[in-house]
């Protein structure tokens, strides 16, 4: 029987003209050369509420963050391109991975996300290109037991990096940022995650 990675990329920010949106983009690309099913999520289509205990204790998952949860829970590996707000990730992106941690009744915690590999990517308009925030997202991924690969992207000066079609100026950056992608969907493929 063939496999098929199943690839869930989506950004930290929810910004139209993100850097970190065109970086999935591209590393889309990469994935699908490799002939896995991928789909694109922007945070900005699933708005959740701040995280708050007290709201999950009396309304419980937000549809959001169910839709978020079945989204993870039905794809095995994660394209993630991750801002750098203050030496981090974005809230978004921490308030998302909040949510989806959260067990519903019955299910298994942490269920959408052990297991699961990812692929890290950043691009910043500052010469470290958010690699400050890649470190975090990485140690939070691994701490929620996702397999995150040892190599991973990063674009400094974001702001002059992009073609007008989004693509990279740096012919050597655009071939990274589309290897990586086609390296997720070959390890997935490799593992046979179910
Ligand atoms: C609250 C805030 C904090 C930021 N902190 C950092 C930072 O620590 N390092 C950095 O490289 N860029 C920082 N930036 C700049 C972002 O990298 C820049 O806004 C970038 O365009 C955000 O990603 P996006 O284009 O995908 O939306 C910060 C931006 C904001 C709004």
């Amino acid at each position: 029987m063939t496999y098929t990675p199943k690839i869930l990329a989506f950004a930290g920010s929810t910004r139209s003209d993100s850097f970190n949106k065109k970086l999935i983009k591209i590393a889309v690309q990469g994935a699908r050369g490799t002939g896995a099913e991928v789909t694109e999520l922007d945070l900005r289509d699933l708005p959740l509420p701040l995280y708050d205990g007290d709201l999950e204790a009396s309304e419980g998952l937000p549809a959001n963050a169910r839709k978020l949860k079945d989204l993870l829970l039905s794809h095995q590996g994660l394209l993630i391109a991750s801002p750098e707000y203050n030496s981090s990730i974005s809230a978004v992106l921490k308030n998302a991975i909040d949510w989806a941690s959260r067990p519903a009744p019955g299910e298994a915690i942490l269920g959408c996300f052990v297991g699961k590999v990812a692929a890290l990517m950043s691009a910043s308009p500052s010469i470290l290109g958010g690699l400050r925030g890649l470190a975090t997202l990485r140690s939070l991924l691994s701490n929620i037991q996702v397999t995150v690969l040892p190599h991973q992207v990063t674009i400094a000066k974001a702001d002059v990096a992009f073609n007008s079609d989004g693509s990279l100026i740096d012919p050597t950056q655009q071939s990274a940022v589309t290897q990586l992608g086609a390296d997720l969907a070959h390890i997935v493929a490799k593992l046979n995650i179910s």
